[in-house]
């Protein structure tokens, strides 16, 4: 079974450039299971249900998110009501929508689980713990699973790659926007990186106009964003998992959007 997991979508651009480059995705890597991280996809910051059906649309079948998920207030009982679109589970429990989803991929059962870094991020729990008790509980009513890591910082993305080590298919990093050179699968069998990167403009800074953040940096004052447009690359991984769910392999996929 091949996982195609999808890299930070940002804004309009990035949407448009994944919609144009899906059906030839689709060709090159014959997923059976798409995975796409959609905390930017409306307008730089945060998902709504709209965005979300477009995403479907595509082809994606779950959508996982990050710290910008809360962003648009009427994408909260849409969070609650959707078993597609996840948020991480580590968050205060009452705060709407879910931490996994079980979907089926082929003839399997694919547990996607999304989890927030607590090291400069808001996270309620520690990520590690509430790993553990997920992969507990879903490992009985899945197949495979798929973890979604959102944090910031490359210690504790590396830590949580061996925290799980043997007991997923993946730890894919996410929310840097940028992508790391440390695709590999692990001695126990969880395919790992430490961030698969972002799908939008590779023109700006991590997704913003470079003028405007280049403005923020220069002058330390307030500056309003706008999403950059211009060279959308796609940034992704596929993971081929194996028939015991662990992972075969792990490939970077890092193409521009025609
Ligand atoms: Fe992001
Ligand atoms: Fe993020």
């Amino acid at each position: 079974m091949r996982v195609l997991f999808i890299g930070d979508i940002v804004g309009r651009p990035g949407r448009a450039g994944l919609a144009s480059m899906m059906p030839e995705l689709r060709d090159r890597h014959a997923p059976d299971l798409v995975i796409a991280n959609g905390e930017n996809t409306a307008g730089g910051l945060g998902i709504t249900e709209k965005i979300a059906d477009e995403l479907f649309d595509m082809g994606v079948d779950v959508i996982t998110t990050g710290n910008h998920v809360y962003r648009h207030k009427q994408v909260y009982e849409y969070l609650d009501r959707s078993d597609r679109v996840i948020r991480p589970a580590n968050y205060m429990a009452g705060n709407p929508g879910r931490g996994h989803t079980i979907v089926p991929a082929g003839d399997r059962r694919v547990a996607v689980v999304n989890l927030s870094g607590s090291v400069e991020l808001r996270a309620a729990r520690s990520p590690f713990p509430e790993a553990d008790s997920i992969v507990e509980r879903v490992g009985r009513e899945s197949d495979a699973i798929i973890v979604d890591f959102h944090a910031e910082v490359t210690s504790e993305k590396v830590a949580m790659g061996w925290h799980l080590d043997g007991r997923v298919a993946a730890v894919l990093g996410t929310h840097t926007h940028v992508p790391t050179a440390d695709a590999r699968v692990l001695p126990g069998g969880t395919a790992y990186i430490s961030d698969v990167g972002m799908t939008g403009s590779r023109a700006g800074v991590i997704g913003v106009k470079r003028e405007q953040a280049l403005d923020a940096f220069r002058t330390q004052m307030p500056v309003k964003f706008d999403t950059a447009d211009e060279d959308v690359w796609i940034n992704g991984v596929v993971v081929e998992v194996r028939s015991d769910g662990l992972a075969e392999s792990i490939e970077q996929v890092l193409v521009p959007a025609s």
